[in-house]
């Protein structure tokens, strides 16, 4: 495991410091962006049953069909939409001071340990993947937040097991980012959200947008799709089930070799309308106050990425 260091420009001018533990090394984790083979014929099992692609479209190893055959380590990277979000948080503490916060498939938990040293009252950090879940317990204490913080399993494919009866319907913010990173993973997530969400409460969901490479069924030749599917999908099940979506920001990314926009999105119930409305939105172009969803190195000198990896 590798230790990188994120650090986070604050609106008051301080500096946000996370620490993690976490699998890829930063030269690998430049270099990729992952596409999805989807097939709805795998709804029935989880994200892992998918199969993730290289940027040149080169099909990688076929992923477990089920995290009880092989762990999901997915979660033990850090994604680009959770710098996003954090940046977010970051520019905008008064988010999430004095707030419980649920963070859904938290991965590494970056973006949970910021709420948390944002002023959070308390953060529950949750994921699927018991292997996951141990390092987001490592990482917590890492960074002396494991007062603040608590980890639990949650399954988005069964929520009511994860989410005790008092828990649910209060969770005002929810976090989540990079988790729509596959059709079948949408509906799942958004029952969660449906389970967790209090009346008034949002969810901002980071989400870096990615094209599935594609074969042409009538050149045989590989091509991107014309949308981000599961991103599509996500916001019609929104509506569906009856969740407002509010797009709080969306820009080109410079993340090293990723092109694909970051999106910042917020959910919540008609009711929560107002408090969606209100929501602050992101900063254009990485601003020097650093909010901005761009995802990226440190090159214009906002030192918002990691600067240490050991
Ligand atoms: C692409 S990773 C993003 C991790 C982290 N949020 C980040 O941005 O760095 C997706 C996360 O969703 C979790 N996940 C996938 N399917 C899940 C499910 N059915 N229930 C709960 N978490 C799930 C994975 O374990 C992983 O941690």
């Amino acid at each position: 495991m590798h230790q990188r260091r994120f650090k986070f420009q604050q609106s008051n001018g301080g500096q946000l410091a996370i620490t993690l533990a976490c699998r890829a090394p930063p030269e690998e984790q430049a270099g990729r962006t992952l596409t999805w083979q989807i097939g709805d014929s795998n709804a029935s099992n989880n994200g892992a049953s998918e199969q993730p692609a290289d940027a040149a479209g080169s099909a990688a190893p076929a992923a477990p069909a089920s995290a009880a055959a092989a762990p999901d380590l997915i979660g033990l990277d850090i994604w680009p939409a959770s710098i996003a979000l954090c940046r977010y948080l970051a520019a905008h503490p008064q988010l999430t001071e004095g707030l419980d916060v649920l963070e859904l498939g938290a991965g590494m938990g970056l973006v949970g340990l910021a709420a948390a040293a944002l002023g959070a009252r308390s953060v529950l950090l949750t994921d699927y993947e018991p292997e996951v879940l141990a390092h987001l317990a490592s990482n917590a204490s890492l960074n002396g937040l494991q007062q603040r913080c608590s980890c639990a399993q949650i399954d988005w494919r069964a929520p009511s097991q994860g989410l005790a009866t008092g828990q649910r319907g209060s969770w005002r913010l929810v976090l989540a980012a990079d988790v729509l990173y596959a059709s079948v993973v949408v509906q799942p997530f958004i029952d969660t959200l449906l389970l967790a969400l209090h009346p008034q409460g949002v969810a901002l969901v980071g989400h870096q947008v990615r094209r599935a490479i594609v074969l042409d069924p009538a050149s045989r030749l590989p091509r991107l799709e014309e949308c981000d599917e599961p991103l599509e999908r996500f916001k019609a099940a929104c509506a569906a089930g009856g969740l407002a979506v509010r797009l709080l920001g969306s820009r080109q990314t410079c993340s090293y070799v990723d092109t694909d926009p970051m999106v910042l999105l917020a959910v919540g119930w008609p009711s929560a309308a107002e408090v969606l409305e209100r929501l602050p939105e992101p900063a254009p172009n990485g601003g020097s106050n650093g909010s901005s969803i761009r995802c990226d190195g440190s090159s214009d000198g906002n030192a918002n990425s990691e600067l240490q990896s050991t």
